[in-house]
């Protein structure tokens, strides 16, 4: 069974518009894999996709991932199956502390067929000392544990919550869009720090975004362009400072065939 996350000739529309055309990629388990391209390209129509956000149409191709088609499957299923996405505008909750909602998705997690959800629930000395160490680490203060999610979160309280989500959920791969929106400096620090720590054999990553300025921080092995709908070039990070460089239209340019 592959830890890769392999996309095959995907395709998907919104209403009647197509905005993926045909996205082949492999994101080997393990590694962190960086894809960059001009706003309006279709990273973030190609996240949600991989998250099975319902809004968007899959036309055709296949998703695989551990041996499944996670096309096939409901999103929260894909989140068991290891699969983590940090959402670019995560929606707020009201009413759901952070500590709660944490413990939700830790204990979905848990859960297995015929058995009993208290049998399968994390104990609660376990959880707070889990929940404790991941702020810590991410030098959070105790207090943000007992918020309502979302609810009046600066860019960088969201960002580091998901990252808390990933220490916590311990995902075997997690796609992350455009992390840097939003984010001052010492929030980038944090968030960059936190990936490092967890990314490894255990943890591959799909970094998505526009700027190279996050790149300074997350060192991608990989990196795929998309353009249009497509990923058109891949290398190595030296890619990504050409791209940081001389900027998309060189690239477009040379794919016209004019350069
Ligand atoms: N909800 C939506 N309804 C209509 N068009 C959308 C929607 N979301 C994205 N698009 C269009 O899809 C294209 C790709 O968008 P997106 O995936 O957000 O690109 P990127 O993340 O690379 O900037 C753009 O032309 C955008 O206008
Ligand atoms: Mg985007």
């Amino acid at each position: 069974m592959s830890n890769d996350l392999v996309i095959k000739d995907l395709r998907a529309q919104i209403g009647d518009k197509e905005i993926l055309k045909g996205v082949n990629l492999t994101v080997q388990g393990g590694t962190i894999h960086a894809i960059m391209g001009p706003n309006g390209s279709g990273k973030s129509t190609l996240a949600s996709v991989i998250a099975g956000h319902p809004g968007y149409e899959v036309t055709g191709g296949e998703i695989w991932y551990k041996g499944q088609n996670i096309l096939e499957l409901e999103p929260d299923e894909r989140s068991k199956l290891g699969l983590f996405l940090a959402f670019q505008y995560p929606v707020s909750v009201p009413g759901v502390t952070v500590a709660n909602f944490l413990r939700a998705a830790i204990n979905a997690h848990r859960a297995e067929e015929g058995k009993d959800p208290k049998e399968t629930a994390i104990p609660v000395a376990e959880f707070r000392k889990q929940l404790r160490e991941g702020m810590k680490l991410l030098e959070m203060d105790e207090s943000f544990a007992r918020r309502y999610l979302n609810e009046g979160f600066s860019g960088g309280e969201k960002k580091r919550l998901e990252i808390l989500q990933m220490t916590m959920l311990k995902p075997s791969m997690a796609v992350m869009d455009e992390t840097d929106s939003g984010l001052d400096i010492d929030a980038l620090r944090i968030v960059a720090e936190g990936v490092n720590r967890l990314a490894g054999p255990n943890m591959g990553v799909l970094v998505i975004t526009h700027y190279q300025r996050l790149l300074n921080y997350i060192k991608p092995q990989f990196v795929s362009v998309m353009m249009d709908g497509r990923i058109v070039r891949e290398g190595g990070p030296e890619l990504a400072l050409e791209l940081e460089e001389k900027g998309y239209d060189w690239l477009r340019e040379e794919l016209a065939g004019t350069a």
